[in-house]
């Protein structure tokens, strides 16, 4: 009898302490679902994924169901169980958003602003009075006449994916034939690119990261630098403000990349990403508070964490899958060499060019940190053998 009353209260007490943290749902399940897995534990939020595969990055290790994000029913029944949803991929149709929010579903990024990540021609007729390149919705190559430009798909390109210089009128029609409606873009040859990241909640607090510079090889960020090293302290604060206007604008919730191109003192703005981005991983190692752990904050209304660096800089490069399958063995050398390496596995199945980890350093001495990080990027994916 004692024992019986024991385990009911202890129930009860459990199911109280339990109830009152709430739960997450994410739609997508991969690295960046899998790096909002710690964080989401030391909050003592519960986290369920909506995978596509029990194979995914971020399924491996978390709570999930597997399903298809088209699948409007399907997504609602897994919504039941979660207090809040949110994403970690754009690929989601925007009509499945809009479906979940008419059922009562509170989704963060809600669609009235996740619209601005998804379709580049809406994004650059939104933040029209914001610094942009030229730009044009074109269905026929007679509608240009100066060249090169830019070419891009409107929506579901990623990686530069779907980004292409175009450099004649017949070029312009050819890609025309695959892809009858195209956003044209003036080329802007930038001296860099920056990323600004940003965190805002429903009631509205923002916050924002230093910027941080990325360099991009054949469309796909291999390096970041923060704070940005080839722009000053007066543009880095321009920039930043640009982005916190920006998130105000469109009415984000969740953290937010605003990708820029630096020209001189010119900023131009290139695109948003609506989730934890790759620009932002260095925060996890160089940041008070990291963009997962930030993103978690704002979609549940919490009062946001001091994104303040830890440390001078912080480097981070992505590692892309290469010749070498075994990523654990070439700890044993790297983590020897540069004790003050941090590595961050994503669990993928290594394919050519794929990011499947990425490592960062933070400190003081930039050149030694970048020299650090390069060289174990291209060891792991075995362009380097030593
Ligand atoms: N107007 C432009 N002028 C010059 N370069 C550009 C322009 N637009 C894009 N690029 C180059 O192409 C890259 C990819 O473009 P964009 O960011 O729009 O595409 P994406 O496929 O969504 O990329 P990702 O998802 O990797 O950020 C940019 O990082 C930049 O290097
Ligand atoms: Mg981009």
């Amino acid at each position: 009898m004692a024992a019986e009353l024991l385990s009911a209260t202890s129930f009860i007490y459990d199911r109280a302490v339990t109830e009152r943290f709430p739960t997450v749902g994410v739609i997508g399940a991969g690295q960046l679902a899998r790096m909002m897995v710690a964080p989401a534990t030391a909050l003592g939020v519960r986290l369920r994924l909506f995978a596509q595969s029990s194979q995914d990055s971020g399924a491996q290790m978390c709570e999930h169901v597997v399903g298809d994000y088209k699948d409007l029913e399907a997504l609602k029944k897994f919504a039941r169980d979660c207090d809040v949803i949110t994403f970690e991929h754009e690929l989601i149709p925007l009509s499945v958003i809009k479906g979940l929010e008419s059922s009562g579903v509170r989704v963060f990024p809600p669609s009235s602003a996740f619209i601005y990540s998804q379709d580049k021609a809406a994004m650059r007729e939104k933040l029209g009075a914001f610094p942009s390149p030229h730009w044009k919705v074109v269905t026929s190559a007679s509608e240009m006449d100066q060249f090169p430009l830019i070419a891009k798909s409107i929506s579901g390109g990623y990686d530069g994916r779907g980004v292409r210089q175009v450099n004649s009128q017949d070029e312009l029609e050819e890609i025309l034939k695959t892809t009858p409606q195209l956003l044209i873009e003036e080329l802007i040859a930038f001296d860099c690119e920056i990323a600004v990241m940003v965190a805002r909640s429903p009631h509205g607090q923002a916050t924002s990261w230093t910027p941080t510079e990325t360099v991009q090889k054949d469309g796909i960020c291999t390096l970041t630098i923060t704070p940005a090293a080839s722009i000053d302290s007066v543009l880095a604060e321009r920039a930043q403000q640009l982005a916190l206007d920006i998130a105000q604008e469109v009415g984000v919730v969740g953290v937010m990349a605003v990708e820029m191109f630096i020209k001189g003192d010119n900023i131009f703005v290139n695109e948003l990403a609506m989730r934890p981005h790759n620009s932002g991983h260095w925060t996890i190692d160089g940041s008070r508070t990291s963009q997962f752990e930030q993103h978690l904050r704002a979609i549940l209304d919490l009062p946001l964490g001091d994104p303040a660096m830890t440390d001078e800089f912080a480097v981070m490069g992505n590692i892309l899958g290469g010749e070498k399958m075994d990523m654990y063995r070439p700890y044993l050398h790297l983590m020897a060499r540069n004790p003050e390496l941090k590595f961050h596995q994503y669990k993928k199945e290594v394919r050519l060019g794929r990011k499947i980890g990425h490592v960062t350093a933070t400190g003081s001495d930039l050149l030694q940190l970048t020299s650090d990080v390069q060289h174990a990027r291209d060891y792991m994916s075995g362009a380097i053998d030593e």
